[in-house]
């Protein structure tokens, strides 16, 4: 199905231009290739309001999937996951549990993203880590299950047996 997406990179150093979005330009080229017919970019340094206010903005202009990247992780500014329940009306733990348990047998380091997923109304938003490394890999395991994930909030899921 076609759909709207949109990339949010959360990174203070790229909101302030000090570093180019690798992994927004690398999950727009996925998206596009998945066949999304829109993809917007936004950049946000780690501050849990502007998140918040960029995340609900971009669902309220009819996105239905959204992917977050960066700011998942331990260090002191990273937010997004809180941001992000902050929005969520449901969570979709599914996502974020198998990137996790999937990626450990590339890293150890998986286990230290803190990712969410959820909806709220008909969009779906998903947290990814932030290098463009993680974010493929990421991908590629949120990818067999994304577009009945949005033919379901769409309204337009047929049966669910495969
Ligand atoms: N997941 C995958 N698939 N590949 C990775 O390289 N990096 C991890 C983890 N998840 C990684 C990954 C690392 S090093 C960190 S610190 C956390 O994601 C959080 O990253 P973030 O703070 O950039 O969101």
């Amino acid at each position: 199905m076609r759909f709207t997406a949109a990339v949010v990179t959360i990174s203070d150093k790229g909101a302030a231009g000090e570093r180019a979005d690798d992994s927004g330009d690398l999950l727009e080229r996925l998206l596009m290739g998945f066949g999304a017919g829109t993809v917007s970019r936004t950049i946000v340094p780690d501050e849990q309001e502007k998140i918040t206010e960029t995340l609900i903005q971009l669902c309220g202009h009819g996105a239905d999937l959204i992917i977050t990247n960066g700011g998942t992780g331990l260090g002191p500014r990273d937010i997004t996951p809180e941001a992000t329940l902050d929005v969520i009306e449901r969570q979709a733990p599914g996502f974020t549990e198998t990137m996790r348990t999937r990626s450990l047998a590339i890293t150890p380091r998986a286990m230290l993203s803190r990712a969410v997923a959820g909806t709220r109304g008909r969009t779906l938003i998903i947290n990814f880590p932030g290098s463009p490394k993680a974010c493929e890999e990421s991908f590629a395991v949120i990818e067999p299950a994304l577009g009945h994930a949005l033919e379901l909030l769409a309204g337009r899921g047929r049966e669910c047996g495969r």
